[in-house]
């Protein structure tokens, strides 16, 4: 069964630090990562206005012990530079805290990702949600389906483009879908780049952030 996460009174940062010594110390999820390799929470700023959250680790992640900080972390820290933000400045959670892993072949050590399954998610989602409770964002953003699905609920939706790109809500608060950014790094056209970059336009917007002239045109007629 999904933990259930009790925070002490005090501060943001008191009631992170806790929920941090939860989540690394949780043996659920300390059983699912091999040896050396670590369970993964959120990063950034306790104050941020906007919580970007993704799916799961990776192979970087899970070595660093930090979300998005590998191919497809570099170019969200690009998209977040971007919208004129800094990287320390906003919060990037997954919903998952662990790499979903499967073996590439039977005996294999060597692993790949696969997509978490229902009930992994389910096992995590208290621990982002608590992470929303303590950091109170204005709003969030979902990168790609996974969390989408995490946060919209499961079969919800068949496709990403039936929910991306509009305002959707999340324990009260606006959330954006959007890609995610690995899907960039597959199909590296501006029209995809424009397509992200029109919902973070949005974001932007929603959370009252400057917008150029510059940056509304970023990936058009090129
Ligand atoms: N992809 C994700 O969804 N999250 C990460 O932390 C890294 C890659």
């Amino acid at each position: 069964p999904p933990p259930t996460v009790a925070l002490p009174a005090g501060d943001k940062a008191a009631r992170w630090a806790a929920l941090r010594a939860l989540v690394l110390g949780d043996a659920v999820c300390l059983a699912q990562v091999r040896p050396g390799k670590k369970v993964v929470l959120g990063v950034g700023s306790l104050d941020a206005k906007i919580m970007f959250v993704g799916e799961a680790p990776g192979a970087e992640e899970e070595i660093q012990g930090e979300p998005f900080v590998g191919p497809a972390g570099q170019l969200l820290t690009k998209m977040i530079q971007a919208m004129g933000v800094k990287r320390e400045d906003v919060y990037i959670g997954n919903i998952m805290n662990w790499r979903p892993e499967m073996p590439t072949s039977p005996g294999a050590t060597q692993i790949g990702n696969r997509p978490p399954t229902e009930e992994e998610m389910r096992y995590c989602l208290p621990y982002l949600r608590a992470q929303i409770e303590i950091v109170n964002p204005e709003l969030l953003v979902a990168l790609g389906s996974t969390a989408a699905q995490g946060l919209l609920g499961f079969g919800t939706f068949k496709t990403l483009g039936e929910v991306r790109s509009r305002w959707r809500e999340f324990g009260g608060k606006p959330l954006m879908v959007t890609y995610h950014p690995s899907y960039i790094l597959r199909d590296g056209s501006n029209r995809s780049k424009r397509a992200i970059w029109e919902d973070l336009l949005k974001v932007m917007e929603r959370a009252a952030l400057p917008v150029s002239e510059k940056q509304r045109g970023y990936f058009l007629n090129k």
